[in-house]
């Protein structure tokens, strides 16, 4: 999950204000068309009856991914690929390694698979360390940020603002010339607090500070930092910038707050390659019926250049293959070609997903659905969707076939980086709801390892994720617009 989802989440916020204007729209009697209600209602009851024959395939699904002979797969499917390969930075041999892994996995798997080629950044961190030297010596666990400058070789050494907001430094401007700005802003949520880590550097650099330490963007903290994207604007200075963990912010604050004057001295030695060749990896099976309509489910291979990436997002990409792995193993082949994408270059803003969506754009049309997994595959609660009222009727029906693992809940709203361009061309998209209470204590971090993942729990996220796909792709008509 990257930078965009903070500014989807503004997007989604515009969209809704603009669905909110076209109800009030509705009220007015004049502008109403006259409806043919028995139409409408016929049409429900034909949904209905169409969906709820897929009961039994939907139990067949789910026996199999839970209880049967693909129990815990896609877990050991993910431990052997992030034990092996490890992390998977965009431009990385990781990522490379990680590609060719899962072409030749899902190849032996029996699937349809090929390689899209598509440019990816190529951010270096380099070695990189900081160490409070003034009022007392003290190292600080840092992670520079993706994209960041690095800094001089031997480091820069400056005194220290503390600010709590950027409402804080923008009082406080006069003081930031020539100095190492520490945000210590509170969490109050990953969308709302994210946008220190993505502009932090920026707003200092403005004002005429050296470099940006940012606490991470996290409710919970072990001393772990944590990296992601940030977003140098144009026209303003480049200075180095990297997250410290809530625990230093706090204790540089509290230093700040009795009078203390602060010394740091960081050195990084990120820098930015030229963009790397990378693929977006396909897989799939295709329809008896309409082989050129598609459901699409995708997670995203690269990660960051810490942890495993088990979280963010191997588990995503490993219930992307295995929903096609549990429908294939039941001989099962729908009217529509399932396909599953798994994106390179997500955590650089969506990079492989923008240049498959103004490759493939030209088939906007046989677009039916467009799914992604990229908020942790923890225990699912639900399927959170965006399409119109005329689709969400479907898929209320569609996820009703969820009985049997307990999550019938149809959620407004479905986000991932790498499905918003095709959502915002009108193509019902969605998302996995799961208990992601924990998600950001580990994301971008040391900690995103197997160690958070749990077998059940994937098991239980692939048959939703494979009973969702299937049936749409199977439905004797695409879902309405
Ligand atoms: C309304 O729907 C019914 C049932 O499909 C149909 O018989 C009838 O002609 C429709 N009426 C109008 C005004 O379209
Ligand atoms: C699945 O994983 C769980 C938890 O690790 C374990 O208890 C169980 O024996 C495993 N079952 C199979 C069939 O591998
Ligand atoms: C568009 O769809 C057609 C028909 O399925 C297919 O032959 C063609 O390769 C597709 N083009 C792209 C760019 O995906
Ligand atoms: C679903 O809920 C029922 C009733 O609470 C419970 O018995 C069952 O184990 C749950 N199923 C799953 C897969 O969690």
């Amino acid at each position: 999950m990257t930078l965009d989802d903070f500014r989807m989440h503004s997007f989604l916020s515009f969209i809704t204000f603009l669905h909110i204007g076209s109800l009030v729209c509705d009220c007015h009697p004049h502008t109403l068309k006259p409806k043919n209600t028995t139409d409408a209602a016929i049409n429900a009851l034909d949904i209905a009856k169409e969906v709820t024959a897929y009961a039994d395939v939907a139990k067949q699904i789910i026996d199999l991914a839970v209880y049967g002979d693909a129990r815990n797969r896609s877990y050991r499917r993910l431990a052997d690929f992030t034990d092996t390969i490890g992390n998977r930075v965009s431009g990385s041999k990781n990522l490379e390694m990680a590609i060719n892994y899962m072409y030749k996995a899902m190849t032996v798997d029996g699937l349809d698979v090929h390689l899209e080629p598509v440019k990816v950044p190529h951010w270096v961190r380099g070695k990189e360390s900081a160490e409070i030297v003034q009022p007392r010596s003290k190292n600080l666990a840092i992670l520079g940020l993706g994209s960041s400058v690095g800094t001089p070789p031997e480091g820069i050494q400056a005194d220290v603002l503390v600010v709590q907001s950027f409402d804080e430094l923008k009082r406080r401007g006069s003081e930031a010339k020539g100095k190492i700005v520490v945000y210590n802003q509170p969490f109050v949520s990953y969308g709302e607090t994210v946008a220190y880590r993505a502009f932090g550097a920026s707003e200092a650099g403005k004002l005429g500070a050296v470099a940006a330490l940012i606490r991470s963007v996290t409710p919970f903290s072990i001393n772990s930092p944590h990296t992601g994207l940030q977003d140098y604007q144009d026209g303003v200075k480049k200075i180095p910038a990297a997250c410290i963990t809530i625990e230093d912010a706090e204790l540089m604050w509290r230093m700040a707050k009795r009078g203390e004057k602060i010394v740091v001295k960081l050195t990084m030695g990120a820098t930015t390659l030229p963009d790397a060749d990378s693929f977006n990896t396909v897989a799939e099976i295709k329809g008896w019926q309409h082989p050129e309509q598609v459901v699409l489910l995708s997670g995203h291979l690269d990660s960051w250049d810490v942890g495993q990436g088990a979280m963010d997002d191997g588990g995503g990409a490993m219930i992307s293959w295995e929903a096609l792995s549990l429908i294939k193993d039941l001989g099962l082949r729908p009217r529509r070609t399932l396909r599953t994408v798994l994106w390179t270059g997500e955590e650089q803003g969506g990079v492989g997903s923008q240049q498959y969506f103004n490759l493939h754009k030209v088939n906007l049309s046989n677009f039916d659905l467009v799914m992604e997994s990229d908020l942790g595959t923890f225990r699912p609660v639900g399927l959170q969707f965006t399409g119109s009222d005329a689709a969400q009727k479907v898929m209320a029906e569609v996820v009703k076939l969820l009985a049997p693992i307990n999550t019938t809940r149809l959620e407004p709203h479905g986000e991932g980086t790498d499905i918003y361009p095709w959502m915002n061309a009108g193509i019902p998209g969605a998302s996995l709801h799961v208990m992601d209470s924990r998600y950001f204590w580990f994301h971008h971090s040391e900690g995103d390892t197997m160690t958070v993942q749990d077998p059940h729990e994937m098991d239980l996220c692939s048959a939703l994720w494979a009973v969702v796909a299937y049936v749409v792709a199977d439905l004797e008509e695409m879902l309405p617009r």
